[in-house]
C-alpha cells in the first residue's frame, strides 16, 4: 500500500514545463500551479491555490474533498470552461487554451434536451464538433449500445428514468471518444442501487476502452471502487493536499472492495484527512 505525501506541485521537469512533446511515459493530462480566486461583493474566495497535477494515459483518478473546496472549479478550467487567474494545462505534452475538443465533460446535472431524442441527445457533442447527421448517429447509437441504451434511442429523455438519464449524458461524453474523460459527481443524484449499478458500467467501460477518467466525488467508496489514485483536497483556500495509490487488485467487484482490508484502512485514512486529521496509512 502506498500513498504520495506530496503532491505534483513540487514534481520536477514536465511537458508543460519544457512545452515539448516528449516521451511515451509522459502524462496525458498535465495541470500546473493553477489558481483561480473569485471576488464577489461580499468575499474574495481562493478556489484553487497553486494546483498541480499530472495524469497518466489510462488512469483514472478521483478527486475527493468537501464541499466548497475547487473540485468542480478545477475540472472546468482543465476542460477550458473557466479561465484561471495562473497555471497551465497540456493535453498529450500540448499546452491548452480554450475549449479542448478532446476532453468532454460529464455534468452532475445532465439536462438532456427536452425536444430531442435519447440519439439526438447523445449525439450533441459530435454535432458541436461539426459531425455529419449520419457518421453521429451510427456512433451515438454505438454508445447508446454500450451503456444499455439502444432500445431507448427514438424515446424523448423525460421517458427515462435519472439512471437512464445519467447513461445517455456518459453516452455523449463517449461519444466524441475524448482523450480525457471529465465527470463531475455523476451519480451523486441518484438512489444508492443506481448509483451501484452504474459505478459497476462505468468501471467495465473504463476497462474497454481505456480512456482516461477525471472523476470528482464525495463518496470516498465510490472513490476507492472505481480509482487508481484518488487526489483529496481541503478547502480555503482550495488546495490538493494529498495523492493516495489505491493499489487495489482489478477486476474490483464491490464485495471484494468493501470487504478488502486495505479498503478498509484507505477508508479511515482518507475520511480522517479529509476531517482535518492526519492519520497513517502503512
Ligand atoms: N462563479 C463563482 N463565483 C463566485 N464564487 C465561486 C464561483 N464558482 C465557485 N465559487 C466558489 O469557489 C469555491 C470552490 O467552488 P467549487 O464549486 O469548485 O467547489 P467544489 O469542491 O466543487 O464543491 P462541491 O463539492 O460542493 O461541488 C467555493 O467557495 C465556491 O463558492
Ligand atoms: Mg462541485
Amino acid at each position: 500500500m502506498t500513498y504520495d505525501t506530496q503532491n505534483t506541485k513540487t514534481g520536477g521537469s514536465t511537458a508543460v514545463d519544457s512545452g515539448v512533446a516528449a516521451s511515451s511515459s509522459r502524462p496525458i493530462l498535465e495541470v500546473k500551479d493553477m489558481c483561480k480566486t473569485f471576488i464577489t461583493k461580499e468575499r474574495t474566495i481562493v478556489a484553487l491555490d497553486h494546483v498541480s497535477l499530472s495524469v497518466k494515459p489510462g488512469e483514472f483518478i478521483s478527486l475527493v474533498g468537501p464541499s466548497g473546496c475547487g473540485k468542480t472549479t478545477l475540472l472546468r478550467i482543465i476542460d477550458g470552461l473557466e479561465k484561471a487567474d495562473a497555471g497551465l494545462r497540456a493535453l498529450d505534452g500540448v499546452p491548452l487554451d480554450g475549449v479542448s475538443q478532446e476532453m468532454a465533460y460529464v455534468f452532475q446535472d445532465i439536462n438532456l434536451l427536452p425536444w430531442r431524442s435519447v440519439l439526438e441527445n447523445a449525439a450533441l457533442g459530435l454535432e458541436a464538433r461539426g459531425v455529419n447527421k449520419k457518421d453521429r448517429h451510427e456512433r451515438a447509437m454505438e454508445v447508446l449500445e454500450m451503456v444499455g441504451l439502444a432500445s431507448f434511442a427514438s424515446a424523448p429523455p423525460y421517458t427515462l428514468s435519472g439512471g437512464m438519464q445519467q447513461r445517455v449524458g456518459v453516452a455523449r461524453a463517449l461519444a466524441v471518444r475524448p482523450k480525457v474523460l471529465l465527470m463531475d459527481e455523476p451519480f451523486g443524484q441518484l438512489d444508492n442501487f443506481t448509483r451501484e449499478a452504474l459505478q459497476i458500467e462505468i468501471a467495465n467501460l473504463w476497462a474497454k476502452l481505456g480512456t482516461t477518467i477525471v472523476f470528482v466525488t464525495h463518496d470516498v467508496d465510490e472513490a476507492i471502487f472505481l480509482s487508481d489514485r484518488i487526489a483529496l483536497f481541503q478547502p480555503n483556500p482550495g488546495r490538493l493536499t494529498e495523492i493516495v495509490d489505491v493499489d487495489l487488485p482489478r477486476p474490483r467487484t464491490d464485495y471484494d472492495v468493501r470487504a478488502h482490508p486495505h479498503a478498509i484502512e484507505f477508508r479511515s485514512y482518507i475520511m480522517s484527512h479529509l476531517r482535518g486529521g492526519k492519520g497513517t496509512l502503512e
